[in-house]
């Protein structure tokens, strides 16, 4: 059932969809994209690694097996392995047959119809992955719509030199028990977004990235109790598998 979107029942708040409507279809995949665009979601969340030969695919864990019917290390297959893989029936069999898709394929369905945050997983494992995203981005004139997020400061570093018109985003990993005041203000001279698990945020930090002139997103995507504690802390946006915020309770398949 497609929601109306309304950022004013939102607070002003965006919605991520977190590996797209993930709480509907299965995570990264096309269909999941595309019922979060239904949804209503300004931006769909995805996860990026390498292929064997190099191709952007979009998954969440550096191995195939939860999500799909293959094994092993995602690096280890090439592209025309991976679309031989079952991406949707482990999820449920309605979605047997989805395909992986690559970061390529995403941007040609989706760029221009809503913003994407793309998270480049793991990057240490993947040496270059960094080059191979901003050739990929650099055939997008314009950049508005698109984020570049990880949980390694320094790939989002490099990224920001590499194509500083790109915003980046940093992920703050829950271990990680606050950000000092000088931290705060070197990670803001380069990444426009600080997002963190909601559970692990304090007013503090939040406060401090608004005055420097940072925005923060916040992700816990299935907990529903969670949105008050947005709400107050007067985040800018919500990372959510559900796409949208408030929703009616529990949804089932
Ligand atoms: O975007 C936030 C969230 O995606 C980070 O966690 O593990 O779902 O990639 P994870
Ligand atoms: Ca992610």
């Amino acid at each position: 059932e497609a929601r109306p979107f309304h950022h004013v029942e939102m607070n002003g708040m965006i919605s991520v969809a977190h590996r797209g409507a993930s709480n509907f279809a299965p995570e990264n995949t096309q269909s999941a994209f595309r019922k979060a665009l239904e949804l209503g979601a300004d931006f769909l969340e995805c996860d990026v690694h390498l292929s064997k030969d190099g191709e952007l695919i979009i998954m969440h864990d550096d191995k195939v097996d939860r999500t799909t019917n293959g094994s092993g290390y995602v690096k280890n297959f090439t592209l025309a392995e991976l679309k031989e893989l079952d991406a949707g029936g482990k999820f449920h069999s309605s979605f047997a047959g989805e395909k992986i898709i690559t970061l390529n394929e995403l941007l040609e369905e989706f760029y221009g119809e809503t913003g994407l945050l793309i998270e480049i997983k793991k990057p240490s494992m993947y040496p270059g992955i960094e080059e191979r995203v901003v050739a990929l981005l650099g055939e997008y004139n314009d950049l508005n719509s698109i984020i570049v997020q990880s949980f390694d400061i320094e790939s989002m570093r490099k990224m920001n030199t590499l194509l500083p018109e790109l915003e980046v985003a940093l992920l703050i990993k829950p271990s990680i028990q606050s950000l000092s005041s000088q931290k705060i203000i070197d990670l803001t001279s380069f990444a426009t977004y600080i997002n963190f698990n909601v559970s692990y945020v304090n007013k503090r930090e939040i406060n401090q990235i608004h005055n420097q002139g940072g925005k923060v997103l916040v992700w816990s995507t299935k907990n529903q109790g969670w949105v008050d504690k947005a709400y107050q802390y007067d985040v800018d946006g919500i990372i959510t598998d559900f796409s949208i915020w408030p929703v009616e309770g529990p949804i089932q398949l």
